[in-house]
């Protein structure tokens, strides 16, 4: 090889031993990059911790092949900008990971290839462009539709919104709900609707995930935004209801136009929702 030039080979996977939780290569071969943001350890006691919310940096762990021996274990991270790439990092493909979350839900993976049980969509909406598309949904399927609501509205006036949202999002308020599905248990299938709000989930669907058991259950989202998706949302909404099975998430342009009906319809059909 001239200096400079590296050699591709090949290892398989199961060259070497697994770790005590049958994961392999944990550690060397390329650094694994990991979905959390980078972000200064908090000093409290930590269960799982996943990183700060947002950030530019990503976490890579495990060390790489050009890495000193001492940084050869998951504990060692370090970061690189999201939109970078470099020769000694990888990535780990996880068959049940929740798609945009970081979430991972090996347990609670459906696989069946049905939804099962009855469906419900459960939709939070302030100027009524979710609303329309949860009532596209509820055409398509004849589910049972319910619409998230306040005990004290937001300002019907835009720029008043904006302050309000920013701030019971700064403040992680929880704001009262008018509203409550009577029997959650009947359902196995929550489509949540709601508009991006700075990026995240308005609080209210806070409110509505902290109100019941979801544990087992599948929650599907659907976003619709101004350009920016999805934002933190899906994030927002796997560490409210952590016991959840997230599907295949929805992000609809404000109200969708001329292509709504379509783009639900192979929505449905991703998540295998069929009409009540
Ligand atoms: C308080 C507030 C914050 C918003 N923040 C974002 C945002 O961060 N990113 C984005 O793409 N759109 C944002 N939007 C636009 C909405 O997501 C978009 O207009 C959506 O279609 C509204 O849905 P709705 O009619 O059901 O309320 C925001 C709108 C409001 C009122």
């Amino acid at each position: 090889m001239r200096p400079g030039e590296y050699r591709q080979t090949t290892v398989a996977v199961d060259s070497f031993d697994p770790n005590p939780n049958g994961l392999y290569n944990m550690n060397g071969n390329v650094s694994e990059w990991v979905w959390d943001y980078y972000g200064a350890y908090p000093t409290e006691e930590q269960t799982d911790p996943t990183g700060p919310d947002s950030g530019s940096l990503r976490v890579y762990r495990g060390g790489g092949w050009n890495d000193f021996a001492k940084n050869m274990r998951s504990a060692y991270r370090a970061t690189l900008e999201q939109d970078k790439g470099n020769f000694n990092i990888g990535i780990r493909l996880v068959r049940s990971a929740a798609v945009g979350t970081g979430s991972v839900t090996a347990a609670n993976t459906r696989t069946d290839g049905s939804s099962g049980g009855d469906v419900l969509i459960a939709y939070f909406s302030w100027g009524g462009n979710t609303a329309g598309i949860a009532e596209e949904i509820q055409a398509q399927t004849g589910a049972d539709l319910f619409e998230i609501e306040l005990v004290t509205p937001y300002s019907s006036d835009y720029n008043t919104v904006l302050d309000q949202a920013q701030r019971d999002q700064s403040e992680q308020a929880r704001p009262e709900l008018s509203t409550h599905v009577e029997d959650m248990a009947q359902y196995d299938t929550i489509l949540l609707g709601y508009p991006n709000w700075w990026a995240s989930i308005p609080m209210p669907i806070a409110s509505f995930l902290e109100e019941y058991d979801f544990s087992g259950k599948t929650i599907i989202p659907f976003c619709s935004h101004g350009g920016g998706r999805f934002g933190q949302s899906l994030t927002a909404i796997s560490k409210l209801a952590p016991d959840a099975v997230m599907g295949q998430a929805l992000s609809i342009h404000y109200s969708g136009g001329a292509a709504l009906s379509g783009d639900v319809a192979a929505w449905l059909e991703e998540n295998r929702i069929t009409a009540n």
